[in-house]
């Protein structure tokens, strides 16, 4: 197999998604390593439990930047470069983006929104979606672009929203999804099989889509 890519993973909490990329990238055949993992919150749990699958850990405090935006990624960007990255996928790293790490990091950094975007950008996305009463909801993985919450679409996980929903037990079905199509997703982009076309990311290799173009409807009777 060809080389896998060095990928880190960037938090700021307890990291769910990034132990789902983690057991994944356990498998021989997985395109990705998982190098590094870094966070911008000094006790974030997930550094400890990445710790534990003995993969190197960083911290970039971004409270040691106070007004410098720019100062906090450019430290990002030298640890990042330090462990030699190559693929960067945001899990829960609760910082907003300035146009230089993004640019530098340019179809190399994915990030996973608990919303089917381009609906509920931002916040207490699942809070929004109750408000909203839509009936489908899910997870995004996408390039992270300049735009908060947009860029290029990878993969989407619906899940269908149920009657007597809390927040609480939507988003504990949107995060099984988001643990599902977060590895696919990082797969699929360390791979290289893709394309894009547009603001389209098509797949180049891979079959099944057509087998899983059952509709989701809900209410389904
Ligand atoms: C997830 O819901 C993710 O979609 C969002 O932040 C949350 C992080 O959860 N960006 P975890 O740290 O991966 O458990």
């Amino acid at each position: 197999m060809s080389q896998r890519k060095k990928t880190a993973i960037l938090i700021s909490g307890r990291g769910s998604n990034m132990g789902a990329l983690i057991a994944a990238a356990l498998k021989p055949d997985y395109p990705a390593e998982i190098a590094l993992v870094v966070s911008n919150v000094p006790d974030a749990p997930g550094l400890a439990r990445a710790a534990e699958f003995g993969i190197a850990t960083a911290v970039v405090d971004h409270k040691a930047y106070p007004g410098d935006r720019e100062g906090f990624e450019r430290a990002l960007d030298e640890t990042l470069k330090g462990h030699g990255i190559e693929l960067v996928a945001l899990a829960g790293f609760m910082r907003l983006l300035t146009p230089f790490l993004v640019n530098a990091w340019s179809n190399r950094m994915i990030n996973i929104h608990p919303a089917l975007l381009p609906s509920f950008k931002g916040l207490a996305t699942h809070e929004r979606a109750l408000e909203e009463g839509v009936k489908l909801h899910g997870a995004t993985v996408h390039f992270v672009s300049a735009e908060m919450d947009d860029g290029p679409m990878i993969i989407q996980g619906a899940v269908p929203v149920l009657d007597d929903d809390t927040p609480q037990t939507l988003g504990k079905r949107v995060l099984e999804v988001e643990h599902q199509i977060y590895p696919k997703a990082l797969a699929l982009v360390a791979s290289g099989s893709y394309r894009l076309k547009g603001q389209q990311v098509v797949r180049t290799s891979g079959t099944g889509e057509r087998e899983a173009a059952a509709p989701l409807i809900n209410p389904a009777d």
